[in-house]
């Protein structure tokens, strides 16, 4: 049985490795994307949605929405700093979208999904978490019937926005959307949050970037995603001083899932994690605001709290990585 999810993000350079997992790993049966504001307007994300798709030859296979347009309460605010001002900088070979979006609304497109799929869907959020609590403050009816929430997002001791540098950018964005989330006690003991705790353990060093260029019939696609990693490898260094590659914080969200449902043992995966209470700093003139905050900490083996992850194995990470991209190469459209 493959892992169905729904995938809302922000496309994105870190985002366009979370779509190429979703599409290509072997455990998972990506049910459709949203794209949603958030490394750039919903206008952009949504065109680089499509393009990625439509790169990657999964144009007719999986359905694009527009997602969140902007925060539940505040203005929207972007990441041209670490992004561009498209959201997807740094290369020519985006081709032009193959698909359009789909008509209808994410909402029903989403509950559509995780009534087809209930009791065993994820929801991946790559993205700030407006989207998914505006789908489940609509319908709160769909909360008991997904399985995992994924979250890229927060961080306990490691932060990269407000004057503190103590929040997260996804969860700074829309803290109230957050705290939806983290707080709600239908959500909070089935999602994993992928903070930058662990996601600046993912760093794509030279090394992993000259593998996923490849050598022997390097293709336009292994280009394009070379050219995506060396463009958020240069914002990385200028914005927060990582000399050693970027952190590609979100598809670190599809990694707990394969040993949740079983796909790889938790001796090869060995994601780590801690049960938290979280709730999120809504006061806009806290130097903290955005912050992640631990309220409490179960015991590990407790069901209640989210699991907040610290660690994994990231070779296992960076071979799922490299996996999926001569897997898409083999239906790439880009020539
Ligand atoms: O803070 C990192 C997160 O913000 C990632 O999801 C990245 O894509 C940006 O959205
Ligand atoms: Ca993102």
């Amino acid at each position: 049985m493959k892992i169905p999810i729904w995938l809302d993000c922000d496309p994105g350079h870190d985002d366009a490795l979370a779509i190429t997992l979703s599409c290509f790993h072997p455990a998972l049966q990506l049910l459709g994307i949203s794209a949603s504001y958030g490394n750039a307007p919903a206008t952009k994300t949504a065109y680089n949605a499509r393009s990625l798709v439509t790169a990657l030859g999964m144009f007719e296979q999986i359905p694009v929405y527009a997602g969140a347009q902007k925060p539940l309460y505040r203005t929207p605010e972007y990441a041209p700093d670490i992004h561009g001002e498209s959201g997807l900088d740094g290369t020519e070979l985006l081709p032009e979208p193959k698909c359009e979006l789909q008509q209808g609304s994410y909402v029903e497109a989403m509950e559509k999904a995780i009534l087809e799929h209930a009791n065993e869907i994820t929801i991946v959020a790559t993205g700030p978490l407006t989207s998914l609590a505006t789908l489940l403050i609509q319908k709160p009816h769909l909360k008991s019937k997904i399985k995992y929430i994924s979250i890229m997002g927060g961080g306990i001791e490691v932060g990269n926005r407000n004057d503190n540098c103590s929040a997260e950018f996804n969860v700074w964005i829309d803290p109230e959307a957050a705290n939806f989330i983290l707080q709600d006690p239908e959500l909070k003991d089935k999602s994993i949050l992928l903070g930058l705790d662990i996601t600046h353990k993912a760093i794509a060093t030279q090394q992993v970037v000259d593998q996923v260029r490849g050598v022997v019939g390097k293709s336009k696609l292994r280009q394009l995603f070379y050219e995506l990693f060396q463009f958020f490898a240069h914002s990385y260094e200028g914005a927060q001083d990582f000399k050693d590659g970027p952190p590609l914080h979100d598809p670190l969200t599809l990694i707990p899932l394969l040993e949740f449902y079983g796909w790889a043992p938790k001796s090869q995966v060995q994601f780590q994690y801690k049960r938290l209470d979280l709730r999120v700093v809504d006061d806009a003139t806290h130097s903290d605001f955005g912050k992640t905050c631990v309220i409490k900490e179960y015991d590990p083996n407790d069901k209640r709290g989210t699991m907040v992850g610290f660690n994994a194995n990231m070779d296992f990470f960076w071979k799922q990585i490299l996996d999926c991209l001569a897997e898409a190469e083999k239906s790439s459209t880009i020539e």
